[in-house]
């Protein structure tokens, strides 16, 4: 802890510097801002880097042992930079493959994201419960292992999706996706058999919650959309605090970093700076 001697002579914790946390928010793209903004809510004192490695996005195409070296790579960088107290890893396609190797590479604790099928497990009526995520998530052996763990009674439709997160990322960047497309996305996620149908839809990609109000509205019948971010921000909560009392303020010291900013249009600076990140800039690390 530091004192700020200039300060006076009397002890005054509030004129103390606040001993705000540098957190690190990762996603291969814009995903990532569903989850930041509730660990933004949760701890508006911290200085926040979000890093988007859009050099290589997307994540869900890559093959596993690619996936786990690039994102090695872009954390060593951006660890050495910040230098951060805690980084959230917020892409399923990511966690659900490189945090063991980040844990034993780097001393800080990193949160993942991964898909929360215990909770859809837990709300379902029906029994029929679909995860929609990238191709990559599906194919991990990690989801597989939290279908079997926690859903073996019920009846779970995994859903790759290879155009969703391009066109949660074409929208924030201003070129608006029609409901046609979004429609051929959501189509396989609606199952009926006979009188059950699809009750809850796990968002398993952190892009998909920033189509949200767009997914209920062309879905077919409504159910129960599942986004991981607030319990997120609750583990961020439970590994660093609560605010220090008095400090609980952001300083607006939070930055967007890209590693190539080939889609930082006006558009997506200002959505950047609507959500909390008025500074954007580019790290150029090509894949
Ligand atoms: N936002 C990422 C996730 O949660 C993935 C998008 C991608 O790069 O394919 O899985």
């Amino acid at each position: 802890m530091r004192i700020d001697l200039l300060a006076g002579t009397a002890y005054n914790p509030a004129a103390m510097p606040s001993p705000a946390p540098t957190i690190l928010v990762f996603d291969s793209g814009l995903g990532g801002l569903t989850v930041f903004s509730e660990v933004l809510k949760a701890r508006p004192d911290a200085r926040f880097v979000y890093a988007a490695d859009d050099a290589a996005f997307p994540y869900g195409r890559l093959p596993e042992d690619v996936l786990v070296a690039r994102v090695m790579t872009v954390m060593e960088r951006l660890i050495g930079l910040h230098d951060p107290q805690l980084a959230v890893i917020a892409c399923n396609t990511a966690s659900t493959l490189v945090l063991p190797h980040l844990r034993r590479r780097f001393p800080i604790p990193f949160v993942g994201t991964v898909p929360a099928i215990k909770p859809a497990a837990e709300i379902t009526r029906s029994g029929l419960v679909t995860v929609l995520a990238t191709p990559g998530t599906v194919a991990r052996d990690y989801t597989r292992g939290l279908v079997e763990t926690y859903a073996s009674g019920c009846r779970v439709n995994l859903v790759g999706s290879t155009r969703l997160a391009g066109h949660a990322e074409a929208e924030l960047e201003g070129r608006p996706v029609p409901d046609e497309a979004l429609r051929a996305e959501l189509a396989p996620c609606f199952v009926e058999e006979g009188e059950r149908r699809t009750d809850a839809v796990v968002l398993a990609c952190t892009h998909y919650p920033l189509l949200l109000p767009r997914l209920r509205a062309l879905a077919p019948w409504p159910v129960t959309w599942i986004d991981p971010a607030p319990a997120i921000a609750r583990r961020v909560v439970q590994l660093l605090g609560r605010p220090v009392p008095g400090h609980e303020e952001g300083d607006d010291e939070a930055i967007a970093v890209f590693t190539s900013g080939k889609g930082l249009t006006p558009a997506l600076r200002s959505a950047l700076w609507q959500r909390g990140l008025p500074a954007a800039t580019v790290e150029d690390m090509p894949l």
